[in-house]
């Protein structure tokens, strides 16, 4: 089981058990960045949906951070069917007024800390090649991820996918 400690740290409360009250507060925290599309809120919504109605045999794990009643960031992760030790970041979010102080990349780094517990050796970040996403990839590029495919016009014509790859763990040295 991908278990990491609920604690308080620099005021914010840190959890990964979630709740129904959970839907809504990820919803609005992913559409308050501004950032993705309403198919992409609902997309981020239905993920803690689903490990609401299936639990962890949904494949879905979050980090949440929470400042008061506020949820200020999350990351969601998990296994990839089918391979032995790949995971897959499949989300992640800082609140406009929280962004650019090192949140996003506590949110990953404990993200990333539970899916070594978990057994991973390798971690994938799907995002696309758009201007709109330079910062994202600055951002995964930051945490230690590089380039490992590129797959022109994935999304749109002119707008390909860039998959990011993480060593982590003991083979971390092996990419690098
Ligand atoms: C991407 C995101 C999670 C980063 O959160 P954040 O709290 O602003 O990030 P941090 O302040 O922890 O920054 C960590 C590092 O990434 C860099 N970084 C973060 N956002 C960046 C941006 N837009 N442009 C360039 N660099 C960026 C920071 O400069 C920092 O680098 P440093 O280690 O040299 O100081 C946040 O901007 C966000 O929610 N964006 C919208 C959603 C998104 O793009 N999600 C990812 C796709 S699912």
């Amino acid at each position: 089981m991908l278990r990491v400690p609920e604690l308080v740290h620099h005021g914010l409360y840190w959890r990964s058990a979630v709740t129904a009250n959970d839907v809504a507060r990820v919803r609005s925290l992913v559409a308050s960045t501004g950032f993705f599309n309403a198919a992409e809120v609902e997309v981020a919504t239905g993920l803690i949906a689903d490990r609401l109605t299936k639990g962890l045999r949904s494949g879905y794990h979050f980090i949440l951070a929470e400042r008061g009643e506020t949820l200020v960031g999350y990351a969601c992760y998990g296994p990839i069917h089918g391979t032995r030790n790949s995971f897959e970041l499949f989300w992640i979010a800082v609140a406009p007024e929280e962004q650019g102080r090192g949140l996003g990349a506590e949110v990953y780094a404990r993200a990333e800390a539970a899916m070594v517990e978990a057994g991973a050796t390798r971690i994938y970040a799907d995002t696309s090649s758009s201007e709109r996403c330079a910062g994202t990839r600055d951002f995964y590029q930051r945490m230690g991820f590089r380039e490992g495919a590129r797959l022109p016009d994935f999304y749109a014509p002119g707008d390909g996918k860039i998959v990011f790859v993480k060593a982590a763990a003991a083979e971390s040295r092996l990419l690098r």
